[in-house]
């Protein structure tokens, strides 16, 4: 007898804001881990932290030491940033560790780190005894402001961007304020054009906030930087729980603008283009090219290109400039690749206002490649 059955499932997606978590005075984590049943937790911080936060092993063992119903196992350093996602040793390691401390499906895995170590160790934890609750620290802009809050994870493979990966909703996600000051001052810049490209999609207010503060921003004013990664990361979360597709089951992708040509630029570039600054070029191309198609008015395209030029982010790549055998613009294989990862109908999110989107299905690569002519001038001469 043949039946349809629906499942539902539902998740809580708890995000906070904070600053000194470890703290002991500092409640927001131990009041939002459960700890009745003795739960084991296992912390995994990305190497590259230990020299700015030489205290922070420490401080958490003394964080753990006040709970009780949780058992700190251990705290694990692996290497983070790109490095650790470009092929699967990562993710073996924390999967070691991981049966190493008999962590099981009711503790906790707490990570602390950029984008690239959050999307290696959230595989290991969506994937380990089939799902592991995840606490997600993030250490950067990017992080903080977009993937940090973000559901899916994964890792590179076959020289491609998270083809190896799932959707796992986190059990919370704890932007820490302190973490964000310590990035390099281009890495800290950089995951601005997250918040530049979740305000062009929906929220104009937003980017006409950004504009008014683009040079607070540029200097990392530290109030105004954090005022911008929290309203992004709420808006990045919102979209994600009441958007009415957090798994992409459908074409559309909001949060993906400007991102099907910075995917293709990091490959080109074999990621020494960090995915903040190939996001910049993706949405400054993208922009130009709705006004220059007649969607977007010329003057608001300008204001945005301003945005990216004030943020001292790139509008423009020399691997745009990368052709293959027969002469076509290597960076269009990445709309091929943007399809096949969404599946279904290429689709690619243009702007019609200052805030607003709309979904085509074609790029004209003649007219494409006007905008990237326009753009190198620009980058060029304004250097
Ligand atoms: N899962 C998702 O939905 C999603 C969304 C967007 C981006 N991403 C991924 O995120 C990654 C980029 O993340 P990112 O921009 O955070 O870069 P990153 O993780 O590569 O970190 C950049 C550098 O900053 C260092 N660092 C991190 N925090 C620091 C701190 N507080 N102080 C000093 N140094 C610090 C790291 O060691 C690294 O060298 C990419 O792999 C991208 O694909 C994932
Ligand atoms: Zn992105």
């Amino acid at each position: 007898m043949d039946q349809d059955f629906e499942i539902q499932v539902s998740f809580q997606h708890r995000i906070r804001f904070t600053r000194g978590a470890f703290s002991p005075e500092n409640a927001l984590l131990s009041d939002l881990l459960e700890t009745c049943g003795r739960r084991k937790a296992l912390v995994f911080i990305e190497q590259g932290l230990q020299s700015h936060f030489p205290q922070l092993e420490g401080q958490i063992q003394d964080y753990f030491a006040d709970i009780s119903g949780i058992q700190l196992m251990a705290v694990e350093w692996l290497i983070g940033g790109e490095e650790a996602k470009r092929d699967d040793r990562g993710y073996h390691r924390a999967m070691a560790a991981i049966e190493r401390h008999h962590i099981d499906r009711h503790s906790y895995l707490i990570v602390i780190g950029g984008g690239a170590f959050l999307d290696v160790i959230g595989y290991a934890a969506a994937t380990g005894h089939r799902g592991i609750r995840l606490v997600r620290f993030p250490t950067t802009t990017l992080s903080q402001d977009d993937s940090g809050v973000g559901v899916k994870n994964g890792i590179n493979a076959f020289g491609k961007k998270n083809f190896i990966g799932s959707f796992a909703v986190p059990y919370a996600v704890v932007n820490d304020f302190q973490f964000l000051h310590t990035q390099p001052q281009l890495t800290r810049r950089a995951g601005l054009i997250e918040a530049v490209k979740v305000a062009l999609v929906k929220d104009g207010a937003f980017f006409n906030w950004i504009e008014a503060n683009v040079s607070q921003l540029y200097q990392l004013d530290e109030a105004v930087l954090e005022e911008a990664v929290e309203r992004s990361a709420i808006l990045h979360a919102r979209h994600i729980a009441l958007g009415g597709d957090p798994f992409e089951l459908g074409s559309s992708r909001p949060l993906d603008y400007g991102h099907w040509a910075a995917h293709k630029l990091e490959q080109l570039t074999d990621f020494e283009l960090s995915h903040g600054e190939a996001v910049s070029v993706g949405v400054a191309l993208d922009t130009l090219y709705a006004a220059e198609s007649g969607l977007l008015k010329m003057d608001d395209a300008t204001r945005v290109l301003r945005v990216i030029e004030g943020l001292d982010l790139p509008l423009w790549h020399e691997a745009l400039d990368l052709r293959d055998m027969r002469g076509r613009r290597r960076v269009f294989n990445g709309l091929e690749e943007f399809r096949e990862h969404l599946g279904g109908e290429l689709t690619v999110l243009l702007l019609k206002d200052l805030g607003t989107g709309v979904d085509v299905h074609e790029i004209d690569e003649t007219l494409w490649e006007t905008c990237a002519e326009k753009l190198k001038e620009r980058a060029l001469t304004t250097k």
